[in-house]
Order: structure tokens, then sequence, then C-alpha cells
């Protein structure tokens, strides 16, 4: 498998070989915002937020937003960026599942939006990142993930992501459903789905 430690992933930042990069905010996350159930107010967390478009997008919608990368280069451009278009992100430069057992960090978010880490993470992390948004979410919080992507004909990342395997890590602690995106990039269309998943139960 290939290397995807934090100086591995930063080598894309450097090199600035970084095809996942929309270099704007996803079309489908500015869609979330007009759901019911993303609340004004929202606490919002991004894991693996990348440059931090889509956290920024949302900071200048008034959200109060928090972004996760353990990638140097992915923090040095989300900040200048913020700086740039004087917006206020809670930026955290460190691997996502030590968020865990983080007394700061539990409970803390009204909303989790996924969007290219859990295919970016090796496939054996992903029950443990499902049970750890689980932690950092509030009661009725929800996690909202673009899955991404469900065919790749190349070396992974990206690891292709399947709908059952997400129902079925979802099944504790959460209800929910799969749709069908209402916009998708061009050349993802057709290779992802959503899943919004409510926290009922507590810890
Ligand atoms: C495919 S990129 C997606 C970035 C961003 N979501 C975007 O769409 O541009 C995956 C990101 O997750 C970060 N990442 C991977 N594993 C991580 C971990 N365990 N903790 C924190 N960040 C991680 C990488 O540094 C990279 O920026």
């Amino acid at each position: 498998m290939k290397d995807l430690s934090a100086a591995a992933w930063n080598d894309h930042y450097l090199e600035g070989i970084t095809p996942w990069d929309l270099q704007g905010p996803c079309p489908q996350i500015l869609e979330f915002t007009k759901e019911p159930w993303f609340s004004s107010t929202a606490s919002i967390l991004l894991p693996g937020a990348g440059r931090g478009h889509d956290a920024i997008a949302l900071a200048s919608m008034g959200h109060n937003v928090s972004a996760v990368d353990f990638a140097p280069g992915a923090i040095k451009a989300l900040l200048q960026q913020a700086k740039e278009k004087k917006q206020n992100v809670h930026v955290f430069q460190r691997d996502f599942f030590s968020l865990s057992n983080d007394p700061f960090h539990k409970e803390r978010y009204d909303i989790i939006i996924e969007y290219t880490f859990f295919c970016a993470i090796d496939p054996k992390l992903r029950a443990n990142y499902i049970k750890l948004a689980h932690q950092l979410l509030r009661p009725n919080g929800y996690f909202a993930g673009i899955f991404f992507p469900t065919t790749n004909d190349k070396e992974p990342p990206p690891f292709v992501v399947d709908r059952e395997e997400v129902l079925s890590l979802f099944k504790e602690g959460f209800t929910g459903e799969i749709c069908e995106p209402n916009i998708s990039i061009k050349p993802r269309k057709g290779r992802e789905f959503l899943g919004i998943f409510k926290k009922t139960k507590p810890q």
C-alpha cells in the first residue's frame, strides 16, 4: 500500500501534486447548507480539510468552522487563504485520530462534513473514523458525507467506497440514509453518493 503518513501527504502539497483539490468549495457542500438540518449556528468539523476551500466558504457564511489536517503544507495554504479572505477558521494541524479522548473535542460539533477523507485513510481505519465521529458530535448532531469514489482503476488512495459498507458502519448510534447528490463535479459524476446520518444515542 502507498505511504499514507503525514510526510507522504505533505510531499503532495510541497510538490503541488494534489489532483483531489477542487480549487474552490465543493458544490454539494454548499447544497448541504440549504438543508433543514444545517442550522445557521452550527459548529462544523471538517476532517482532512486540505487547503480549506470548504472550511473558508462555510466560515464566510457565518458558521463556526474547525478544520483538521496533518499535512503542514495543507495547513499553511489554509491559513494563508483564511488570512487573505479575512475568515476565521479553527485550525488543528494534527492526526484526526488523535482527537479521540481529547476532552476539548468531545461532543463539540453539530455537523461533521466528510469529503475525500474517508477514501484517503487506510480502509482498516474506517470503523474507527465513524466511532470517533460519534464521539465528537453533540447529541442529535449530523454526519454529512459525500462518499467518493465508487470506482477507481488506479492505485489507491483514493480507496473505493461502497454503499453497503457505509450503511453498516453507521448502524450503531446513528440513523440515516444513503442518497444521490444534488450536484457532482463532472469527473466525479456517477461515482459518489451521499450519506446523511444523525447521532441518535449518547456515548
Ligand atoms: C484527498 S485529500 C482531501 C483534502 C480535502 N478534503 C479536499 O477535498 O481538498 C486528504 C487529506 O486528508 C489529510 N489526511 C489524511 N490522513 C489524515 C489523518 N490521519 N489526519 C489528518 N489529516 C489526514 C491529508 O493530508 C489530505 O490533506
